[in-house]
């Protein structure tokens, strides 16, 4: 039998309340799909740092080298400085296991509200793909003459050829397989019959930052020559956020840099519901990989089973279909929508259930 080897960082605040549901929905799909998942709790949070003044040392990332992947809760605490566990721990696994892709995938499930009028689960159904190892979460920048009004903060936006180019070939390749099965119903009749399968749209601000979007767009010009059947189109970050909420149906995938992928997301997740449905994936291709929901601690709900764990029960969604698992993820996806269809709303403390009862739900739907 197959066994995958997870390890699981529940993390700070609700985190570790949502990584318990994704476990169970877990150990309802091995069950039924004949492999087994063994799980390994790791407690690299907030709390130890407190405790012992230790985020995640080299050795400990070292060993998370040999897991076959990462579920993860959240990390960020209340009584820590901002930063510290953040780029101490979060920011350490993706850059330390090179999860270079930030996989965001934006889906409205049918029975899910979403705060833009007249759109429907037809209307919302795409994927940003953000850079995740570059721009402007590299640390690099400083500050000098601090104390006069002369102090200057420098924080630099940058990237090479190596991380855009296998951004933009992860992402090319991605909406490929995206669209095995059948053409992107959002392609024109006319771009169909060009042969176009789907559409992969660049985010940027080369009117503005046009050394580093320079690099951007020459990147989609020479790998885009290996995926003809791929449209590609290009719009500024700040008209993405007009069209996102005006027709959101115009995207297939969206490939941007680090920071307006952070942004972007977040106005995503709320035209599908809310931070309590979104999840995301930390992709090294060649390596390990980290799925989590993208929602953070949500310190005002922490212990509350009021939280909804569905981004996280999402998370593992994408882990599954990450390790090969496609026939385990879909089900996991069809119990999530016969969930929805049962709930009063995503947002926490207004389910209409508890935390535990949705991963309850979503586990039993399995069978
Ligand atoms: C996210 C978060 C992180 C980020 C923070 C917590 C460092 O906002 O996963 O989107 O900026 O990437
Ligand atoms: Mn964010």
């Amino acid at each position: 039998m197959k066994t995958y080897s997870i390890a699981t960082i529940g993390g700070d605040g609700t985190g570790p309340e949502v990584v318990r549901e994704a476990v169970k929905v877990l150990k309802a799909v091995e069950k039924k799909h004949g492999f087994s998942i063994q799980l390994t709790p790791l407690d690299y949070n907030g709390d130890r740092y407190l405790k012992t003044g230790k985020t995640l040392d080299d050795a400990e990332l070292e060993a998370l080298k040999n897991y076959d992947a990462i579920l993860l809760g959240a990390i960020g605490h209340p009584d820590i400085k901002p930063g510290i566990v953040e780029k101490g721990i979060l920011l350490k696994l993706r850059f330390g296991l090179d999860q270079y892709i930030n996989l965001r995938p934006v889906k409205l499930f049918p029975n899910v509200e979403t705060p833009l009028k007249h759109k429907t689960s037809a209307d919302i159904d795409y994927v940003v793909v953000r850079e995740n190892s570059g721009g402007l979460y590299t640390g690099s920048g400083g500050t000098s003459m601090a104390g006069t009004v002369h102090e200057t903060a420098v924080q630099n936006m940058i990237y090479t050829w190596h991380q855009v180019e296998r951004c933009v070939r992860f992402a090319f390749e991605y909406t490929q397989n995206r669209h095995k099965n059948g053409a992107w119903k959002g392609l024109t009749a006319e771009e169909k019959s060009q042969g176009f399968i789907g559409k992969l749209t660049l985010c940027g601000k080369s009117n503005v930052l046009n050394y580093v979007f320079d690099l951007w767009e020459r990147a989609i010009k020479t790998v885009g020559k290996e995926f003809p059947t791929i449209k590609t189109d290009y719009v500024h970050v700040d008209a993405m956020c007009i069209y996102m909420v005006d027709c959101p149906e115009k995207f297939d995938v969206i490939v941007t840099e680090n920071l307006f992928g952070d942004i972007i997301t977040d106005l995503a997740a709320i035209t599908q519901g809310g931070l309590g449905v979104s999840p995301g994936g930390n992709i090294n291709p060649k390596g390990v990989s980290m799925f989590e929901p993208i929602g953070g601690t949500a310190p005002a709900f922490t212990g509350k089973n009021e939280i909804n764990p569905l981004a996280c029960i999402g998370a593992a969604q994408l882990m599954l279909a990450h390790l090969g698992e496609e026939k385990a993820a879909d089900d996991v996806e069809q119990a999530i929508m016969k969930t929805i269809a049962t709930m009063s709303s995503m947002a926490a403390g207004k389910m209409g259930m508890g935390t535990t009862d949705v991963g309850d739900y979503v586990a039993r739907f399995i069978g």
